[in-house]
């Protein structure tokens, strides 16, 4: 199962490794983005069900579906080259669109409304948890001082202006258009879901692949990990057990698999992915 199924790279990989009679479940809740994979994994017919549904309804799509358990899922997590790319989705600082952002289009919040309605302690709080963005407050305040914000580019250059230039290879606005799009699409919230559903729709030594591309997520990931591979969740000082929690799941990846320098030149936005990998056991 691929869960964040995209423009198909990874589903299109899979199937080819496991022809020739493998099958894969393909969920994305953006309709375009399945209308890419839909065409690049149109060769593989009925070996491949592609759904527009969120990851999190994996346990009702795979019971639709009548598969008892899967062997793999895959989560590439965060918003695909296709959507940056696409101005009118509104989540690139590098050309101007409106302030969308959403993944899913029936999604009726957007950045917009985060950023011109909420109160200015609230959008701080969204751009500091969610950005890990120091200047979160002053940020908020120039942001609510310049309503209504109507664009990608204005919002790019509000925040450019309060954080002063460059730094880096990063682009000033990079953790507040971070922290909106967390916000606008509730990411943080759905892997935490999504993570004990996949363990359980997993056949024994079935494995679930995570890619994450900032540290909130990869915490979320790690935390998750690092609590269903142990037998006992008691505090190190309590010397009986009384929690009965058992290990549902072997690490194969004690730290996170990055990618290779060659990769990186090739593909830059892959420079933060982070592959955490986990077996059922
Ligand atoms: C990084 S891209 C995946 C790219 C894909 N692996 C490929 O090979 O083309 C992440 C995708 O996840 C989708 N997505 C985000 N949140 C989702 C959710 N809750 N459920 C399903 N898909 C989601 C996005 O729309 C986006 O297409």
């Amino acid at each position: 199962m691929d869960g964040t199924v995209g423009a198909g790279g990874h589903a299109a990989g899979i199937l080819a490794a496991s022809a020739p009679d493998g099958q894969l479940l393909g969920m994305d809740v953006d309709p375009q983005a399945l209308e890419l994979a839909r065409r690049k994994l149109s060769g593989y017919g009925e070996r491949a069900y592609l759904v527009q549904a969120s990851y999190t309804a994996l346990t009702c799509q795979l019971a639709g579906l009548g598969w008892k358990a899967v062997n793999g899922i895959l989560l590439d997590l965060g918003a695909s080259s296709m959507q940056f790319d696409t101005p009118q989705r509104g989540f690139s600082f590098q050309a101007d669109g409106p302030l969308d952002m959403r993944f899913d289009p029936s999604n009726p919040l957007t950045a917009a409304e985060l950023v011109n309605r909420l109160p200015e302690a609230e959008l701080a709080e969204v751009i500091y948890c969610y950005g890990e963005e120091p200047a979160a407050r002053r940020i908020a305040q120039a942001i609510v001082r310049a309503r209504p914000v109507t664009g990608t580019r204005q919002l790019a250059e509000i925040v450019a202006k309060v954080k002063g230039g460059k730094r880096g290879h990063l682009h000033p606005a990079t953790q507040t258009f971070q922290a909106l799009r967390i916000a606008v699409n509730d990411e943080l919230q759905v892997l935490e879901a999504v993570l004990p559903q996949a363990m359980a729709a997993l056949a024994p030594c079935g494995r679930l692949a995570v890619i994450a591309f900032h540290s909130l997520e990869d915490r979320i990931v790690k935390g998750f990990f690092r609590r269903e591979s142990r037998d006992c969740l008691c505090p190190p000082r309590q010397p009986v057990c009384t929690c009965w929690h058992k290990a549902s799941i072997r690490e194969i990846t004690r730290h996170p698999i990055r990618p290779a320098a060659e990769e990186i030149a090739q593909n830059p936005r892959t420079r933060s992915a982070r592959l955490r990998v986990a077996e059922k056991i």
